[in-house]
């Protein structure tokens, strides 16, 4: 039986430990049949050592998502390993401490600036490098955590959510005339780095797993990983524009 992403040819963003959603992704995009180009941030060494884990090896291109060469260059060293792409997967954030957990009043404009410009203007830096790789029906996808509602501790990163889902929206409008589609994957809370930077993270996590009508395991990345993959294969052909929700249907219930 062939896999869901047979053929298909990822470049996928934001690996950095074995809990990294991105990893997670790669290891079932793998499974399933897809080529994978990893990107890394800072510590290469640490994602190449990390990348080797994976079922097949996967090279690792430098990325640093404020940094124009990185970005300018990206699609020429992606074709050193792949004659184009097929998906993308977006799976970067961050924020400095002043913003997530500390009091949101407090936080200054500079850093939120940071905050916005890695976690979702980026999600367009990342898109318009590749874009000369990307053919009718291949998929763009970003990570959130839904920022429609305001929740304890995620402060000024909530806000770059926010930001994220209305990029996610525009970037849909604009390049659908492409045949791109490009679509948010909302997730539960899971236990990854970026996650043990919220200092109230057991705030959000807390009652998750009771109060989804799935239940919830914060130690379990495989859910979010499959729904990514879902969403880079052929399988969401009319979907765009979209925030999926994989959260074991936390969002649906009231208290
Ligand atoms: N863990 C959760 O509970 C959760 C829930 C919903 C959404 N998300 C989102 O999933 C995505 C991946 O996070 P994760 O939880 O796997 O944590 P993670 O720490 O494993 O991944 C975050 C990644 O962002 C990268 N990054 C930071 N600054 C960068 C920069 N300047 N350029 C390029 N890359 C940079 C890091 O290197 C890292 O690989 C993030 O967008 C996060 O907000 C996480």
């Amino acid at each position: 039986m062939s896999g869901l992403l047979e053929g298909k040819r990822l470049l996928i963003t934001g690996v950095i430990t074995d809990r990294s959603i991105a990893f997670h992704a790669a290891k079932v995009a793998q499974e399933q049949g897809a080529q994978v180009v990893l990107t890394g941030y800072g510590r290469m060494s640490l994602v190449e050592r990390i990348a080797k884990r994976l079922p097949e090896p996967a090279p690792v291109l430098e990325l640093d998502v404020q940094n124009a060469e990185h970005l300018n260059t990206l699609a020429d060293r992606v074709r050193e390993h792949v004659d184009g792409l097929d998906g993308v997967l977006h799976s970067i954030a961050f924020a400095p401490a002043t913003c997530l957990g500390a009091p949101f009043m407090d936080a200054p404009v500079e850093d939120v600036t940071t905050a916005v410009q890695i976690s979702a203007y980026s999600y367009k830096s990342l898109a318009a490098a590749v874009l000369p790789l990307l053919g009718r029906g291949s998929s763009i996808v970003g990570m959130d955590f839904d920022a429609r509602v305001a929740w304890p501790a995620y402060n000024w990163m909530g806000v770059a959510k926010a930001a994220l889902e209305s990029v996610n929206r525009y970037l849909a409008r604009d390049l659908g005339e492409h045949g791109i589609r490009v679509n948010l994957i909302s997730a539960g809370p899971v236990k990854t780095m970026a996650a043990k930077s919220i200092p109230g993270f057991t705030e959000l996590e807390d009652g998750w797993d009771s109060r989804a009508p799935l239940g919830w395991d914060t130690t379990d990345p495989t859910p979010v990983a499959k729904s990514i993959c879902a969403l880079l294969s052929d399988w969401l052909p009319a979907t765009t524009g979209s925030m999926v929700m994989v959260d074991g249907g936390f969002h649906a219930t009231g208290q």
